[in-house]
């Protein structure tokens, strides 16, 4: 029987996107409407989700949002669809909270009235399901921008005609980001400070929005198994390790899936020419389209490694930055797009400068570059601290690109470590996060393309039959959130 299913969270494809979150909350619902659900998404309308491009509906009526102490405040609702579905997805049009350019930040300071922001993005998920006369079964989180619903759902909404009854499930793609605030935003998530507690909402005499949704959620998730272990230790649990491992018996991991109908080199229009498994000559193609578009000399015997990411230290730029001197110094061509932190722009902007034939470094984000780089390079670097899911290794896989990786979260756990006497493997793995490692890892790649071509057609082969589909993650979420809607019955004695 289909589930009623709400998915409260700051970012979707195509409307507006930071990471992988958007992509996630872009294709999940649509996997779950394939498989008969009533799934609807809400999110903030920030300004650059245009209203005419997309064809929103402003709905009849506003909703008023209980903002504790600053009191009510109002909003609109527009109306539109997911590309290629009846998913509705509805956007809160607030001119004061997401009338700005960007989501979170600007100049890599996050907005000083985030908390409010994000609390009313909260509070205003739920009380639209009254404008809607929607009575969600589960209602489902992603990180700390909307981890306050579940905390909402066991306080202030409890009884709630609406949404009282529904389960909660927070879903966990970076553990980094804990949405902390000055102790006042209690006052305005109104719920009493009896939940400003160890136990509760408070870290370090902050209020810490995670932490609260990490409790209070009926299960938990995040978007691998390792991942789920992972933050379970001090090294990745930012702090709140302690409070993971409490809810161990409730947290468990489901890979993101890919939507091959944008990444596949068969139909992929944003790359030079198609190619598949059994010919793969396009790819050449695409090769050498990316060395001249780079203005790298277009040799067809050097390997090509591609790289595109956020640069922030989560992705281990810094261990990168120390590495690739040395990486410079094999007979290697390296592409890298990305934008972070301004000292890694002018780093990578200072080595490019230095090796003028080997290195290319494009700051700034650009989609179709990004396809381009999966589909024209030999290999794809990600050498993560820390990855929860991570999607750029999945879609390399389809690409025929393989991943170098540092073995960590979803990382390790979609990418087979290449096995020099049975020819298994997906990709070529490291462990120890350093330069050295990093090094001897790129070094392996490029001595198994100079000098095992057999190896590297069996590598390409067996990367690109690789599968991450939405439909086999969709039934992951089934299972959980059936069991939460079981958990939270028993709790209210039904
Ligand atoms: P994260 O969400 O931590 O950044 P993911 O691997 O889950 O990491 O998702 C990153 C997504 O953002 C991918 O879809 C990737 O292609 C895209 N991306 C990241 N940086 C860029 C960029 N500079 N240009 C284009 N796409 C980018
Ligand atoms: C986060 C993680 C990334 C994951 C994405 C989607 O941004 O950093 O690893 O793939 O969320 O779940």
């Amino acid at each position: 029987m289909g589930m009623k299913i709400l998915m409260a969270a700051s970012e979707a494809v195509p409307f507006a996107k930071e990471g992988g979150l958007a992509d996630v909350v872009g294709a999940l619902p649509r996997a779950l409407a394939i498989r008969g659900h009533d799934v609807r998404v809400v999110m903030p309308r920030y300004y650059k989700v245009d209203r005419e491009r997309y064809g929103l509906k402003l709905l009849p009526g506003v909703i008023a949002v209980p903002m504790g102490i600053i009191g009510d405040m109002h909003c609109g609702v527009y109306e539109g669809r997911l590309p290629d579905s009846d998913v509705p997805v509805y956007f809160l049009e607030h001119e004061e909270f997401y009338g700005r350019d960007r989501l979170y930040e600007e100049d890599n300071e996050g907005y000083l009235d985030n908390d409010n922001r994000f609390i009313f993005l909260s509070k205003a998920a739920l009380e639209l399901c009254k404008m809607l006369d929607f009575r969600p079964d589960v209602v489902h989180a992603h990180d700390w921008h909307t981890a306050a619903v579940p905390v909402l759902l066991n306080t202030l909404y409890r009884v709630d005609p609406y949404v009282g009854a529904a389960a909660s499930l927070l879903t966990i793609h970076n553990m980094q980001h804990q949405g902390t605030f000055y102790e006042g935003a209690m006052d305005v998530l109104g719920i009493g400070w009896e939940h400003f507690t160890f136990l509760g909402l408070e870290k370090d005499n902050q209020v810490n929005l995670l932490k609260g949704g990490l409790y209070h959620a009926t299960l938990i998730n995040t978007v691998s198994e390792g991942y789920a272990r992972e933050i379970q230790t001090p090294e990745y649990g930012w702090g709140l390790e302690g409070v993971v491992r409490e809810r161990g018996a409730d947290l468990s991991g489901i890979l993101n899936g890919v939507d091959y109908a944008e990444w596949s080199p068969e139909t992929d229009p944003l790359i030079p020419a198609s190619y598949t498994s059994g010919d793969l000559g396009g790819k050449k193609i695409c090769k050498r389209e990316l060395q001249q578009a780079m203005g790298l000399p277009e040799r067809d015997d050097v390997p090509l490694i591609g790289m595109v990411s956020r640069l922030v230290k989560q992705k281990g730029i810094d261990v990168l930055a120390e590495a690739i001197p040395r990486i410079l110094g094999l007979d290697l061509q390296f592409v890298m797009l990305g934008a972070g932190e301004p000292w890694a722009h002018f780093y990578f902007g200072d080595i490019q400068v230095a090796y003028p034939d080997t290195f290319r470094c494009i700051i700034g984000y650009d989609n179709p570059l990004a396809h381009r780089i999966e589909a024209g390079a030999d290999f794809f670097l990600m050498p993560s601290a820390f990855e929860p899911c991570g999607l750029n290794q999945m879609y390399s896989l389809r690409y025929g690109t393989l991943p170098i990786v540092r073995a960590t979260g979803g990382l390790d756990d979609s990418v087979e470590n290449f096995d020099e006497r049975s020819l298994t493997g997906t990709g070529f793995k490291f462990w120890d996060l350093n330069a050295g490692a990093l090094f001897d890892t790129v070094g392996w790649a490029v001595h198994t393309w100079y000098h095992r071509r057999d190896a590297m057609g069996a590598l390409v082969r067996n990367a690109m039959a690789r599968r991450f589909t939405w439909d086999e993650s969709a039934r992951g979420y089934e299972e959980l959130y059936v069991k939460a809607m079981v958990r939270r019955g028993r709790e209210a004695g039904v």
